[in-house]
């Protein structure tokens, strides 16, 4: 007789049913899984056998086939255990199999009999609410599976013996509740950096519209103090954006408690990060940096200390918002749409074009440092500020900048008024100006004569490339909505315009 439970493996952030498949002959005793198991999985078979023994529960001296299908498709991880362990229960009848198949099964055990927490729990879910089924997973993923449907059943047992109880109906596990993060503390606020006015003016921009920054300045002049306030004067994900980005989260392992949050994420990798965990793959595809940071921020300080490599493996997601990894027996695809926020200095040493200081290496020193971000690279980036060194003795009695609360209010407002614009010509679509389609661009940011005659001139001066110059008209587009104003006129372009020069006499200064 054969026992069936069924499982899930993960493509991408999708979830693929996995039949698992326990026969129990006569023959030579022991365990063989079978099915393109890797390392974790084939080791399953310790964990399985104690968990069992600890749950009282004797394996009989007879061959035990454990078949994963379909055969193959690869099945990483450690959440084939559960899975297994109650595939051998039916077999040896202490389960009732037929009330197993209305599950999808997932949990890792340990050698006590406990169900420890996987990742994945969420797409699982909700791919076995498309399934039409309930779920079993641990008790500490039983928060957020409840996420995936209000009327699906989900069993979130602490050990293979709550189970069994409950199976028997001497102790009836209760539905878990799906749990929020409140994050307790707020974020950093604006209001702790003096000065930078026109620093402060770019991030309020960058965030209205979504738009890839990068912030060159001397050290100490409060860059990455900036980005790091970004967080705090954006709007929160918006339902759907939640699950996607919860998903991702869960496929990742980074949901704490599995409980769920409606904060951007904000991600910040050190600049040794390699590709793989920068853009995800690696021996487990996994998840990177740049698809944790979906609907939030990817934030990279000192820029050119990355390698240019990682950083070149960008530029496909910032064009397409996914990420593709092609591995040798099969692809998987996560999403990415993130904001790119960056800091850098002018040059190694930091002191090139500022006043009053002199850069031992000459221009020699900013040329190099620059060189390792590449053209295509800056392209993609629609603006850049200039973040000059505020001077201590301005900090001196400074009286309080504006706080953030009332930047994410204009920002709110900005978002609300593409929202609508986005849900008339693109629904569906992110609704953000960043992410406008090329073929909508001109419709939104029709401009003025005025505004034309500039963007004609700018554009011949500039040398705009086809991206640089649809870049310019979403920046503008962006300006006018934190004006309120119905058209794009001049002087929106114009700020808009000296962003993206803004970088060009970066690079100048050396
Ligand atoms: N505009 C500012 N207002 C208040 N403090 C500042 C400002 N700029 C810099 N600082 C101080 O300098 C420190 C370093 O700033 P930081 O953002 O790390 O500089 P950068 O990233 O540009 O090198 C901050 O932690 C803060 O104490
Ligand atoms: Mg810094």
């Amino acid at each position: 007789m054969v026992a069936h439970v069924t499982t899930v493996a993960f493509q991408g952030i999708e979830a693929v049913p996995v039949d698992v498949q326990v026969q129990i002959a006569p023959g030579f005793p022991g365990i063989v899984i079978v099915g393109l198991p890797d390392k974790a999985v084939a080791e399953s078979r310790e964990r399985v056998r104690a968990a069992l023994h600890a749950s009282g529960l004797a394996l009989p001296p007879k061959r035990i086939v454990v078949n994963l299908a379909p055969a193959d498709l690869p099945k990483e991880g450690s959440h084939y255990d559960l899975p297994i362990a109650l595939g051998l229960m039916a077999g040896l009848g202490v389960l009732p199999g037929e009330q197993l198949a209305d599950f999808v099964v997932l949990g890792e055990l340990a050698l006590d009999g406990t169900v420890a927490p996987v990742a994945g729990v969420l797409p699982a879910a909700i791919g076995a609410n498309a399934m039409g089924r309930g779920l079993i997973c641990p008790a500490a993923c039983g928060p957020e599976a409840a996420w995936a449907g209000g009327d699906m059943e989900i069993l979130a047992p602490r050990s293979l013996i709550a189970l069994a109880n409950h199976f028997k109906g001497t102790q009836v596990l209760t539905r878990p509740e799906p749990a929020l993060r409140r994050d307790a503390g707020g974020l950093a606020d604006l209001a702790d950096i003096r000065g930078q006015e026109s620093a402060r003016r770019g991030l309020e921009i960058a965030a209205a519209g979504g738009h890839n920054l990068l912030m060159a300045g001397p050290p100490g002049a409060g860059k990455s103090m900036l980005a790091s306030r970004l967080p705090s004067i954006l709007p929160p994900l918006a339902p759907k954006e939640l699950l996607e980005v919860s998903m991702i989260a869960s496929i990742g392992g980074e949901l704490s408690g599995g409980k769920l949050t409606d904060r951007r994420p904000f991600r910040a990798p050190h600049h040794s990060a390699s590709m793989a965990a920068m853009v995800g793959g690696g021996l487990r595809a996994r998840p990177g940096e740049a698809s944790l940071a979906h609907h939030g921020v990817l934030f990279l300080d000192e820029l050119p200390e990355f390698t240019p490599q990682v950083l070149d493996s960008l530029r496909q997601p910032l064009e397409a918002g996914e990420v593709v990894i092609a591995r040798a027996n099969h692809r998987v695809s996560y999403p990415a749409r993130f904001q790119l926020v960056a800091a850098m200095n002018p040059c190694r040493c930091g002191m090139a074009g500022e006043p009053g200081q002199s850069c031992a290496r000459g221009p020699r020193c900013a040329a190099d440092y620059q060189a390792r971000l590449s053209g295509p690279f800056l392209d993609r980036i629609d603006m850049r500020i200039e973040v000059p060194a505020v001077a201590a003795t301005d900090l001196i009695g400074a009286s309080a900048s504006e706080a953030s609360v009332t930047v994410a209010g204009r920002v709110a407002v900005a978002r609300a008024i593409q929202a609508e614009r986005f849900l008339a010509l693109a629904p569906g679509s992110s609704g953000i100006n960043a992410h406008c389609a090329t073929s909508l661009i001109e419709t939104i940011a029709a401009l003025d004569p005025a505004g034309e005659r500039l963007l004609h001139d700018a554009a011949t001066a500039l040398k705009l490339s086809a991206r640089g110059y649809h870049r310019v008209l979403k920046v503008a587009r962006t300006i006018a909505d934190l004006d309120g104003a119905e058209t794009v006129g001049r002087i929106h372009l114009a700020e808009a315009l000296s962003y993206r020069v803004g970088g060009e006499r970066i690079l100048a200064a050396a």
